[in-house]
């Protein structure tokens, strides 16, 4: 049977194919027009598609500007974001034009501290370096001294961003026999803070939690590599450009460090070319949140509000608070 939407639904835009059953219930309460696609919806046609919309719902990758603001136009009360990072949206832009931005802590906390231990048990284990190994029909035999990696138990786990999601990190890596040690944007005086200069000299691992704002931009250059042990890996599962990916690429050639896992690139979706020729090197495309569970709880928390502020119904708490940081709250 076809879907009557209901008779003075707010319309509402969505710009990717979110969970079945968050599109089902959005079509329920909404008129929506949906980018029913995978794909990043093309610039011209999010501007062509906003105006007079009161709701829409985006993801990383759709910059939600002054300029979107301004061509969806007075009527537009609520953008909801299926991410806790905020580095795509201008919330100050939003906040002088009376546009709330909802976004989606807490049911992502954990699936992405699972994505940076996992990325660094394949890492320190060699998992996806045999896994190429095989697949390029290489000669190979068990043997005392074959592809020896690293156990985790004993080393260092240096938390950047102390956030819910680096804490997350954190339990887990402990519970791997990590010692952690963190350091967040402010001292809070907790056991394990260290300086960010101490984490960076003195960790095994460093996994990097914090959100992308202006003082964290390539927060991790080539001095800061230098100042890493040789033995050392980094992480990433925040976003790409805290990390500057040349040097990185250069750190990584000239064993700097000794590896790097990254799930966020500096310009997603393209990776710096240096880094592909790297062997010690564990990268995914953007998985961190990537559940089925977990992408539909984010998706049900963007309808949640969009139900709050358009129809009145529910009680929505997920609103980035006034005066956040333009990455959103600390460590995500
Ligand atoms: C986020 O939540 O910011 C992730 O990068 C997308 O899941």
């Amino acid at each position: 049977m076809a879907h009557v939407t209901p008779a003075g639904a707010p319309p509402v835009l969505a710009t990717r194919r979110f969970a079945p059953e968050v599109i089902a219930r959005l079509r329920d309460r909404f008129a929506l027009t949906l980018h029913d696609n995978d794909s990043v919806m093309d610039r011209a046609a999010f501007v062509a598609a906003v105006p007079g919309m009161r709701g829409v719902m985006v993801t990383p990758g759709d910059r939600v500007d002054a300029e979107l603001l301004d061509a969806a136009g007075p009527h537009l009360e609520v953008v909801a974001t299926l991410s806790v990072g905020l580095d795509h949206i201008d919330c100050p832009a939003a906040r002088v034009r009376g546009v709330r931005i909802a976004y989606t802590p807490d049911v992502l906390t954990l699936a992405t501290a699972e994505m940076a231990i996992a990325m660094m048990l394949s890492l320190l284990r060699r998992v996806t370096e045999g896994d190429r190994l095989i697949r390029a029909r290489k000669p190979w035999a068990l043997a005392p001294g074959f592809m020896l990696g690293r156990s985790p138990t004993g080393l260092r786990f240096g938390c950047l961003g102390y956030g819910r999601i680096g804490r997350e990190a954190c339990r887990l890596a402990a519970l791997l026999g990590m010692e952690v040690v963190h350091t967040g944007r402010v001292p809070r005086g907790e056991a394990g803070e260290v300086s960010f200069d101490e984490l960076v000299r003195r960790s095994d691992v460093i996994s990097v939690h914090c959100p992308l704002t202006p003082e964290t931009r390539h927060l991790i250059n080539t001095e800061v590599f230098a100042r890493m042990k040789s033995d050392a890996v980094v992480i990433n599962t925040s976003r790409g450009p805290v990390i500057d990916e040349r040097a990185l690429a250069h750190a990584l050639a000239n064993g700097v460090i000794a590896g790097a896992a990254l799930d966020v690139f500096e310009h997603e979706p393209v990776v710096e070319p240096g880094l592909l020729e790297c062997e010690k090197l564990v990268l995914v495309p953007h998985l961190g949140s990537a559940t089925h569970q977990t992408r539909t709880a984010m998706g049900m928390l963007c309808a949640d509000a969009l139900e709050t502020v358009l129809l009145g119904v529910g009680n929505a708490t997920n609103f980035v608070p006034a005066g956040a940081a333009l990455g959103g709250p600390d460590g995500s």
